[in-house]
């Protein structure tokens, strides 16, 4: 029996599938590489040791979707493919729905077709849109303020609708806060097309010389040096929370939704010195306007994963600024080289 992931070859799915290797499961990665480079899934294999099955195909593509579960005996999916991008949506808020959501209406008539009926998904924080209370629970009310998180929303509440309508259905969906880091090797990580719109990657082209420095937005916020606060998670943490996941989900059904963060708040500033004294890098800044859309402060409450999942992350600030560090030194130009 394999696990389905999907998206498999970008950032949180290619940790994710060297955890599941690493784990013993057997692993059947789809991939279409809209955002992702085939040479991380090389690395995942070269760190595991292990070979596994690719498919270079979109889930738009729902004869070619089939052909992955009649070939193989999935057991459950992770369903990691979907577009990122917050600006883009708004550009382009047609493409994001379709890819997003359309992938998503594809992969669950395929799974119930083949009888594979265990799934977790990939949410973002970004649904509960402004916060009202810091630490965000759970419960917390539904607001993305932009297409992309609204894909999120559509696709949880697919998804519930899903089980409701048949209850052998087995489904997490987790809400990840602000994934960084890397892989301890430094041969897999974070690889951005374009200039990076995320804090960390950013940070990490200024370390190494790409940027001349860091733009913070804002330093006017109600937090306690008026830059904006994130819960940052390494993505090893993440990634080992699908693990956790995935014990919870096989063997039961239902469907229940899981805040995946560390609980604790960094400010901008917070950052930047930490990645100045772990990596001994100087990150020039200046403080520039707010960014749309951007709110003061953001983090977790995660009890719930805690005590159902039997999941926390252990690791700290200097784990994430060295372990992006440690991956951008020996990959300046990310998968390229
Ligand atoms: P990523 O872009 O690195 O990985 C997504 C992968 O999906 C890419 O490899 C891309 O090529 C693939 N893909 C996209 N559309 C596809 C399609 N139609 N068919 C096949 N493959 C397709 O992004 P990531 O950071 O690894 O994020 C993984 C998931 O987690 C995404 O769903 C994302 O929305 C969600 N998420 C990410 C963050 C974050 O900050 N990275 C935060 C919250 C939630
Ligand atoms: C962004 C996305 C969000 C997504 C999340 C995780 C937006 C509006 N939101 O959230 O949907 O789920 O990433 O990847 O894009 N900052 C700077 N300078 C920079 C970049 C960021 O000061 O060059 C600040 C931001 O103002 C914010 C913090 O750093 O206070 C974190 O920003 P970022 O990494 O983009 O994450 P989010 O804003 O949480």
């Amino acid at each position: 029996m394999s696990i389905l992931v999907t998206g498999g070859a970008g950032y949180i799915g290619s940790h994710t599938c060297l955890e599941l290797l690493n784990a013993g499961y057997e692993i059947v990665v789809i991939d279409n590489l809209s955002n992702s480079k085939l040479e991380s899934l090389n690395r995942v294999s070269e760190l595991a040791k292990t070979d596994f099955k690719f498919y270079s195909i979109d889930l738009l593509n729902k004869k070619a979707l089939e052909t992955v579960f009649s070939e193989n005996n999935i057991e459950a999916v992770i369903h990691f493919a979907g577009l990122k991008s917050v600006n883009e949506s708004i550009e382009t808020p047609l493409h994001y729905y379709h890819n997003n959501v359309t992938s998503t209406l594809n992969l669950c008539q395929t799974m119930g077709k083949y009888g594979v009926k265990k799934m977790i998904f990939s949410s973002s924080a970004n649904v509960y849109g402004e916060t009202k209370c810091v630490p965000v629970t759970e419960e917390h009310p539904l607001n993305p303020i932009n297409p992309y998180g609204r894909t999120k929303l559509i696709i949880e509440t697919i998804l519930r609708d899903l089980y409701i309508s048949d209850h052998s259905w087995s489904i997490a969906l987790l809400r990840y806060f602000n994934p960084v880091g890397a892989h301890e090797s430094g041969r897999i990580g974070e690889d951005p097309n374009d200039i990076p719109n995320n804090l960390m990657p950013y940070i990490t082209q200024v370390a190494i010389g790409k940027r001349d420095k860091l733009k913070v937005f804002g330093n006017d916020y109600d937090t306690h040096d008026g830059t904006g606060v994130r819960d940052y998670i390494h993505v090893v943490d993440l990634a080992k929370g699908h693990l956790k996941a995935l014990e919870m989900v096989i063997p039961t059904t239902g469907i229940d939704v899981f805040n995946l963060g560390t609980g604790v708040g960094y400010s901008v500033l917070d950052l930047i010195k930490g990645y100045e004294n772990t990596t001994s890098q100087k990150i020039p800044y200046i403080f520039t306007h707010r960014r749309p859309g951007d709110i003061d402060k953001c983090y977790a409450d995660t009890t719930k994963a805690t005590k159902k999942l039997g999941w926390t992350a252990t690791k700290n600030l200097e784990d994430m600024c060295y372990d992006s560090w440690k991956w951008q030194k020996n990959n300046p130009n990310g998968y390229n080289e």
